[in-house]
């Protein structure tokens, strides 16, 4: 079954064909970054004008990158919510044209689905499996104990961990998107700040990054005023340290407590190799799967691998054409 996949939920214009929830014929990420990066962060407005701008573009590179043709197309998912709404309402519409020129049935998949199905491309699904989603808007724990069926045990109280990278990396003269940066500073850092591990003790499957965030911002000001010498390598690392400590020390509670045979981690902060080594040392009596580099930040592959199981699941019904963009949206439906 050929899937043609669409993601516009926030700065990435992406269109992929995925046969089967496995097989990536094509996957076209035309990325908005260069352009958000002047301010600091994404700009909704220009997001919208840069998918109207990209999207023809993109649809065809992915159709001939794949060498097929829409008539061969069985399956259109969309990503529906959650995300900017002027940009969902660009990969809704336009992936609404298709459906209705070439009769194709169209389906409308949640982002954070998605990242999760990113591991099904190169790696299987065995349940019940944890996965653990870090992105810039999430950071939750979700049980899965059959395809397409989410229960979500925890998540953030307030700040999602890739906007808290993202937020530090401003306030230590990094670009946009934080994470990156943080992540490479880190490697060359010590962990001698001693930050606060939030939450960590709290016996549930909860987490909050704020609070980090402020003291971090408060230590490095601070500092600052005091004209110490700022070593933001070192901030990084123990920034890094801190929050990875967090992630971990739940994933594993939950394992624990639920039994599962894998461990999953998606969403953008996926990519960082602080997080990706320490789970694999602390977790080693189930496997840890994270997806390729290329498929943990948004990319429409994933809501294609995502939209095959979503179909199966609901003995392929499809949405009509009233499917619309949400800003808002729950996984667990
Ligand atoms: O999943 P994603 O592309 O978009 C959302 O759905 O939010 O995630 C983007 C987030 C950004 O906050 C970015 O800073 C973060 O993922 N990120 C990272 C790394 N690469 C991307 N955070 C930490 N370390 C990384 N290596
Ligand atoms: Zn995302």
């Amino acid at each position: 079954m050929y899937v043609l996949g669409v993601e516009t939920s926030c700065d990435e214009t992406s269109v992929s064909i995925v046969k089967d929830g496995k097989d990536v014929l094509s996957n076209v990420v035309l990325s908005q970054i260069d352009i958000h990066k002047e301010y600091g962060g994404v700009v909704p407005e220009i997001a919208s004008r840069e998918h109207v701008k990209g999207i023809t573009y993109v649809f065809d590179k992915a159709m001939n990158d794949a060498g097929l043709r829409y008539e061969d197309i069985d399956l259109i998912a969309v990503t529906k919510g959650p995300g900017l709404i002027g940009s969902l309402l660009i990969g809704v519409n336009a992936a609404k044209v298709i459906s209705l020129s070439f009769n194709i049935p169209i389906i409308g998949i949640h982002h954070i689905a998605g990242h999760i199905y990113a591991n099904h491309i190169d790696n299987g699904m065995e349940f019940p499996l944890l996965a653990l989603v870090v992105s810039g808007g999430h950071t939750e724990l979700i049980l899965m104990k059959e395809h397409y069926d989410f229960n979500k045990l925890g998540e953030t109280q307030d700040d999602a961990v890739g906007e808290a990278y993202d937020k530090i990396a401003r306030v230590l003269g990094l670009p946009y998107p934080g994470g990156p940066i943080v992540d490479k500073k880190a490697a060359h850092g010590k962990d001698n700040l001693h930050f606060p591990r939030p939450m960590i003790d709290s016996g549930d499957f909860n987490f909050s990054f704020s609070g980090l965030k402020s003291h971090v911002i408060n230590v490095h000001h601070n500092m600052k005023q005091r004209q110490e010498e700022i070593n933001v390598e070192d901030f990084c690392a123990s920034f890094q340290e801190a929050v990875t400590d967090v992630l971990v020390a739940k994933t594993i509670m939950a394992k624990e407590k639920f039994k599962v045979k894998q461990i999953i981690v998606a969403g953008g902060v996926a990519a960082n190799s602080g997080l990706r080594s320490k789970m694999k040392e602390s977790i080693q009596d189930i496997p840890v799967y994270f997806p390729k580099m290329a498929y943990c930040t948004d990319n429409a592959a994933m809501i294609a691998a995502a939209g095959y199981f979503q179909y199966i699941r609901n003995n392929k019904k499809a949405d009509d054409l009233m499917l619309n963009g949400q800003s808002r949206l729950n996984l667990e439906g």
